[in-house]
């Protein structure tokens, strides 16, 4: 949705807001002095960093240096675009946005009022089919039947479930009876048509489960076949909506919307294969599991889940399709990006369902974070699915493939507890198996070259990200928060003070030699507040910047400045202070560039002297520099 909000517009949110009514949809928090505190949602930590200043508006997170207001906060969380925060805020404070008001929407206008109305539809109906669940004597059997498979009225209200009865017009009737036009409901896929025109039902007898877009909205259903007794009933366990103008099963992973907070914070998704084990999962406290609709995963559902996480553990049903289905999704979410991907796998062929009804919710939380495999492992157990290992044949074939597998392994350790594996269990001893597996290397080596140079520059297609063993898997750079000497904490003490007292304009206005701050960021944090202060009259609101500053490192970083905790007044010489301190470090910056200047030049002329008195300057500078 390509979309502008009046600057108006966004400020009137903004300003109807508070960012500790949203935080606390997603964070739990706990008041401390005139902060609220509670766990960062964007990464895993023991002890609360992640604070909401209420009085600012903004949120920062001690830990990992994220900050902002109440639209960084959803774009980061939910992972929206700037309008879409925008106008999720909107929404979640009941501030209504005038339609006209959004910009640039122009023939965008009319397809989304058309895809406002099919949601709505869709809204409506999930409305109806609940309420015929919980509160009506034809809901009875199918909500007891929910109940007994282990759900609560509370789980089926979160996700909205409900029931579909037999008569085939109920629906009709009421979205009718809404006012909505027979070819609206036509499009929205939940009818079918007569011969002679009118519309019926799609689904009857069916336990209705909603399937959400990325922003929480109905776009579609999926019905359970539910049957009392006395009734015949025939057609798939599972019948979706078809395509439609909303839905395209391509594009949505089951329950994503509610999960993606989730799987930010723990890194990993975990994918099933049916939308009752993700709904059991998320009853065991397990909220970061999403399926796809009952297809193989697609490349638009790939991506989905590149951009919020890098790992994924596939959890799906122990049986032999859930086997082949668990080998399939390995293979291409490799084939993609490089996922660090496991597998959780279930006994006696139960699915994850069926698996916390036997054995309970710790057995199940306890499979799922202990009793993983590596991919290598699976696939260990995957091949060797129906073979008779006394047939010499078999055994070899198996060690072949196990070997070229193994060719992708990039950790020398795990390799080698393979090779222990297979060394004990065939019987062959280690030098054989590595001899066997350099002569595969080599060979795959030589087919690389041969495939490179035979390359067809003209439609080059780049390979598939491979590691081969020889090369060293990519580290991963932990971020160290940087040490912050007296200059740079002066740089943030003098911004506070500038943000928030006109008196701290006037006096850095006021001096004598233009005045820098020492470092780039601070300088342009400087900058881009006058600009600010210019642009939006005397509008004192540091969450409103945030806004005006677009670049997320800065972001950050203003938010740090903000939540110093500095007194309410500032003290006589207080600014002046400051600036001396960051002054006088710019010009012995100066001072240093100047004397390397010279100093190359001494060196080219190889003026010894020189370069002697030079050296010792710079030296005496920098002792400066590091001392203040
Ligand atoms: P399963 O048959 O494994 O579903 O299909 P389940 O979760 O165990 O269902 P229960 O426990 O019997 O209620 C897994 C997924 O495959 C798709 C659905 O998305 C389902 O969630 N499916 C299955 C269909 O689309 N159509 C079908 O007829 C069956
Ligand atoms: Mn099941």
């Amino acid at each position: 949705m390509a979309m502008r909000i009046p600057e108006e517009t966004v400020n009137q949110i903004r300003q109807g807001t508070n960012i500790v009514d949203v935080v606390s949809q997603y964070v739990q928090l706990k008041k401390s002095g005139k902060n609220l505190f509670g766990f960062c949602p964007f990464h895993e930590e023991r002890t609360p960093s992640f604070s909401v200043a209420e009085e600012k508006q903004i949120f920062h997170c001690f830990s990992c240096g994220r900050g902002g207001n109440v639209f960084t906060f959803l774009m980061e969380v939910d992972g929206l675009s700037f309008p879409e925060a925008v106008i999720k805020t909107a929404e979640m404070s009941h501030i209504q946005i005038d339609n006209a008001l959004l910009e640039n929407r122009g023939q965008q206008q009319e397809t989304d009022s058309k895809r406002d109305k099919l949601i709505q539809a869709h809204e409506e109906s999930a409305d109806l089919f609940q309420h015929v669940l919980l509160n009506t004597k034809i809901g009875e059997s199918a909500y007891q039947y929910l109940l007994d498979r282990g759900l609560t009225k509370e789980l089926i209200e979160t996700f909205k479930i409900g029931f579909a009865p037999h008569e085939r017009n109920m629906l009709h009737n009421y979205l009718v009876g809404k006012e909505y036009e027979e070819d609206l409901l036509s499009e929205t896929g939940l009818f079918v048509q007569r011969d002679n025109g009118d519309l019926l039902d799609r689904f009857y007898n069916r336990i209705m489960f909603p399937i959400r877009n990325q922003q929480g909205k109905t776009i579609a259903f999926s019905g359970r076949i539910f049957q009392s007794e006395a009734e015949e009933h025939s057609g798939p366990k599972y019948l979706n909506s078809p395509e439609t103008y909303l839905f395209n099963k391509r594009n949505v992973l089951f329950n994503f919307d509610m999960a993606r907070a989730t799987i930010r914070r723990d890194k990993e998704v975990i994918l099933f294969e049916g939308f009752m084990d993700v709904i059991a999962a998320w009853n065991s406290g397990v909220k970061n599991g999403v399926a796809s609709m009952g297809t193989s995963l697609t490349n638009e559902q790939i991506h989905m889940l590149d951009r919020v996480t890098d790992r994924v553990l596939i959890a799906y049903d122990g049986d032999n399709a859930g086997i082949e289905a668990t080998k399939r999704a390995v293979d291409l979410l490799s084939a993609e990006t490089p996922f660090d991907i496991e597998v959780a796998s279930f006994p006696e062929g139960l699915d994850p369902d069926e698996f916390i009804k036997k054995y309970g919710t710790t057995a199940f939380t306890e499979l799922l974070s202990h009793g993983r495999d590596t991919v290598f492992a699976f696939k260990m157990r995957y091949y060797r699915k129906g073979l008779n290992f006394q047939n010499e044949n078999e055994r070899l074939s198996y060690l072949d493939t196990i070997l070229n597998e193994m060719l992708s392994i990039t950790s020398v350790i795990e390799r080698e507890l393979y090779f222990k594996q297979l060394s004990s269990e065939f019987d062959i001893s280690l030098d054989s198996l590595n001899q066997q597996f350099q002569l595969l290397f080599e060979g795959k080596k030589a087919q690389r070259i041969k495939e490179k140079n035979t390359t067809n520059y003209g439609n080059y297609e780049p390979e598939p990200e491979v590691y081969y063993p020889e090369e060293m898997p990519p580290i991963e750079v932990q971020t160290q928060k940087r040490k912050i000497d007296l200059v740079e904490q002066t740089e943030r003490f003098l911004l506070n003070r500038l943000f928030h007292f006109e008196e701290a304009w006037i006096q850095v206005q006021s001096q004598q030699a233009e005045f820098y701050f020492a470092h780039e960021e601070y300088q342009t944090l400087f900058i881009l507040f006058e600009n600010f202060k210019e642009s939006v009259g005397d509008q004192d609101s540091i969450d409103a910047f945030i806004d005006f500053v677009k670049e997320p490192q800065l972001k950050n970083l203003l938010v740090e400045i903000e939540m110093l905790s500095l007194s309410d007044e500032i003290a006589s010489q207080e600014i002046d202070d400051y600036i001396d301190v960051i002054a006088r470090k710019s010009v012995l910056h100066e001072r240093l560039k100047e004397k390397q200047t010279e100093l190359r030049e001494a060196s080219r002329i190889g003026n010894k002297d020189e370069i002697r008195n030079l050296t010792l300057d710079i030296v005496d500078i920098s002792r400066q520099l590091k001392n203040k």
